[in-house]
């Protein structure tokens, strides 16, 4: 069993809204928000407007990955009554441990992610302080992209740390996340599978978002 989170970045804009209510009646458990800056990523996605828009239909709650240079700018702008979770990029933040604390101060969950080559040593000094690690398995920017084999690994190690520390937070994989490698991502320690492609390009939308979070 893992939530499953549809990136809208893979939904057609053109009617974003009516994409984003099919994958509510479908039975996806977050809407995944990817913003990008075009600086921290080479891609420009959309920001807080596009997001807030979606309010009017959404019926289950945002999990937004900023994807953007300094996150703590634009924290505000992403809280709405929504916003279950808003990660940033611990590449991204000079003072992790602050941008933590200011996404706790607006009453949102905080989430940090680990691009493929940072390791985890990097937020093993706020494991204890966040509600999500988001593991990277494509270098972000772009959705379709191939999954890394080793993301794997990473997710089974950071799960090994999690139990061994009676730490809370969950476990997100986001990027090339399939129909055919979700099984052993659950089996490794993910609580939740983000997945653009998987869901928004295939033919029976319900079956998948079915299939991932069995
Ligand atoms: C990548 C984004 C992902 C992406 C996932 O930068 O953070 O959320 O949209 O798309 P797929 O599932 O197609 O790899
Ligand atoms: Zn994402």
């Amino acid at each position: 069993m893992a939530k499953v989170a549809p990136s809208i970045l893979s939904a057609d804009f053109s009617k974003l809204g009516a994409d984003v209510q099919e994958i509510c009646e479908f039975g996806a458990d977050y809407i995944h928000v990817d913003v990008m800056d075009g600086a921290f990523v080479p891609n420009i996605s959309f920001g807080a407007g596009v997001m807030k828009s979606l309010n009017n239909v959404a019926t289950i709650p945002y999990d937004v990955h900023l994807m953007i240079e300094d996150p703590d700018r634009y924290i505000e702008d992403f809280v709405t009554p929504n916003t279950e979770f808003i990660t940033v990029h611990q590449e991204a933040c000079r003072h992790l441990d602050r941008t933590i604390q200011h996404i706790h101060s607006t009453g949102v969950k905080a989430g940090v992610a680990l691009n493929p080559a940072t390791p985890i040593v990097m937020v093993e000094d706020v494991l204890d302080k966040v509600d999500m690690i988001l593991i990277m398995s494509v270098n972000p920017g772009f959705g379709g992209q191939k999954f890394i084999p080793r993301a794997l690994d990473k997710i089974r190690r950071l799960d090994e740390i999690r139990k061994a520390n009676g730490y809370d937070f969950v476990i997100e994989v986001d990027g090339g996340v399939n129909l055919q490698n979700c099984e052993e991502l659950k089996s490794v320690g993910t609580d939740i599978l983000v997945a653009g492609s998987a869901v928004f390009k295939a033919e029976d939308r319900k079956e998948a978002i079915a299939v991932l979070g069995k």
